[in-house]
């Protein structure tokens, strides 16, 4: 499913640098350009983030942009 339909990044390609390492809504906008138009697929990109992470730590990390 395309996440960020501005620059065509799938759930798959987010949850795969998710699980890479951890990372922040700032990791996906530097690498992948989620969210550098109109920035409506932030709250989608965030949610992926959190799913890939059981860590809290790591959850807390993805709320910084
Ligand atoms: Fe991601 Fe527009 S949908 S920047």
């Amino acid at each position: 499913m395309i996440v960020c339909v501005c620059n065509r990044v799938s759930d798959r390609e987010i949850r795969e640098r998710a699980q890479a390492a951890p990372c922040a809504l700032r990791d996906l906008r530097r690498e992948l350009c989620v969210g550098t138009q109109c920035a409506k697929c932030l709250p989608a990109a965030l949610d992926v983030i959190r799913e890939c992470s059981s860590d809290p730590a790591a959850t807390a990390i993805s709320q910084v942009v």
